[in-house]
C-alpha cells in the first residue's frame, strides 16, 4: 500500500537570457511542480494518476519512488516512511520511471541482473526470476541482446522486468504505455491486471497517464491531478457521477479544469 500525503515540490529553473548578458543579474524562476498531491493506493488495486501535461504527475511519482525529496508532505510504502526508512521502503517498491535509463552496453538480461544484485538478490534466484518475467512480458528473444538499438517497446519491457525483478509488493509506473503500439499496450495492460489480482500477487500498482481511455480501461481507482493538486478521486463511475457527466472524458475535463482555485482534496 502506498500513501502520499500533501506532497509539495518546487524547482528553481534558469531564466531565459543569452550568455552575452550573463553579467546582468538574472533572477531565477521558481516553478511549483506539486502543491498538494495526496492519494492512497490500496493493494490488489490499480490506481491511476490522471492529469494534463505539466500537472505534476512525474514529480509526484519521483517523490514516491524516493528519487527526489519532497519540500513538504510524506510518503509511506507499506507503512514505512520513505524519508525516514528509505532502504526498507524502497526495497518494497518497483519503479518504472519516465526516463527508462538502460545501460546500452549490457544485454537486457545483464541490465535486469545488475539491478537484482543491487537489491541483494542471489544470482541464481535472479536468473530464475528473469526467465519467469521474460515469459510474462514476452521478451525471451530480447534477453541476450545488448539494449543499444532497442525499440521503445523493447526498452519498456526491459525496464519493466528490471522494476519487477525483486518481486516488489508495490509498483510505480510513469506513463508505462508511452510509445507502445496497440499490441504491446494490450499486453502490458494484461500484465498489470494479472499482477494486481490475487494470483499475480495482489500488488499495489500506481501509474500515471494523461490518456483518459487508458486510465478508464485499466484503473480501479483514479486520482485526478491538475496544477500540482489532487482535485478529485474515485472510481471512473463515481467521478462521472460526481461531475454529472455522461462519459469519463467530460468528467475529467470538468473536474480537472473546473476551477483553478478549488480546494485540494485531503488524503
Ligand atoms: N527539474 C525541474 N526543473 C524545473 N521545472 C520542473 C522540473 N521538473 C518538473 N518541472 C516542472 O514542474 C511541472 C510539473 O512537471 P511534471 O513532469 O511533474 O508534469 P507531468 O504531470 O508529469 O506532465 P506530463 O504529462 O507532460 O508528463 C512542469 O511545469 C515542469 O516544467
Ligand atoms: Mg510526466
Amino acid at each position: 500500500m502506498i500513501v502520499a500525503e500533501s506532497l509539495q515540490k518546487s524547482f528553481t529553473a534558469a531564466p531565459a537570457g543569452k550568455a552575452v548578458f550573463a553579467w546582468r543579474r538574472r533572477k531565477s524562476v521558481r516553478v511549483v511542480a506539486v502543491d498538494a498531491v495526496s492519494f492512497r493506493a490500496a493493494d490488489g488495486c490499480i490506481t491511476g494518476l490522471l492529469g494534463p501535461n505539466g500537472a505534476g504527475k512525474t514529480t509526484s511519482l519521483r517523490m514516491v519512488a524516493g528519487l527526489i525529496r519532497p519540500d513538504g508532505g510524506r510518503v509511506e510504502v507499506d507503512g514505512l516512511d520513505v524519508a525516514r526508512a528509505p532502504r526498507a521502503a524502497l526495497a518494497r517498491l518497483g519503479v518504472l520511471s519516465d526516463a527508462r535509463g538502460l545501460y546500452p552496453r549490457l544485454t537486457a538480461r545483464e541490465n535486469v541482473a545488475y539491478y537484482a544484485a543491487l537489491q541483494g538478490m542471489p544470482a541464481e534466484a535472479a536468473q530464475a526470476r528473469i526467465e519467469t518475467l521474460a515469459g510474462l512480458l514476452e521478451m525471451k528473444p530480447l534477453l541476450d541482446r545488448r539494449t543499444e538499438g532497442f525499440s521503445q517497446g523493447e526498452r519498456v519491457k526491459t525496464a519493466l522486468a528490471r522494476a519487477l525483478v525483486h518481486d516488489p509488493a508495490n509498483i510505480v509506473l510513469d506513463e508505462p504505455t508511452n510509445g507502445l503500439d496497440v499490441l504491446s499496450t494490450r499486453a502490458l495492460r494484461e500484465v498489470l491486471r494479472h499482477l494486481s489480482r490475487p494470483e499475480g500477487g495482489g500488488k499495489c500498482i500506481v501509474l500515471s497517464s494523461h490518456v483518459m481511455q487508458e486510465v478508464e480501461r485499466l484503473c480501479d481507482d483514479v486520482v485526478i491531478v491538475a496544477k500540482g493538486r489532487t482535485v478529485a478521486r474515485g472510481s471512473v463511475g463515481a467521478l462521472c457521477e460526481r461531475a454529472g457527466a455522461a462519459d469519463f472524458e467530460d468528467a475529467f475535463v470538468r473536474l480537472a479544469f473546473a476551477d483553478a482555485a478549488q480546494e485540494a482534496e485531503p488524503a
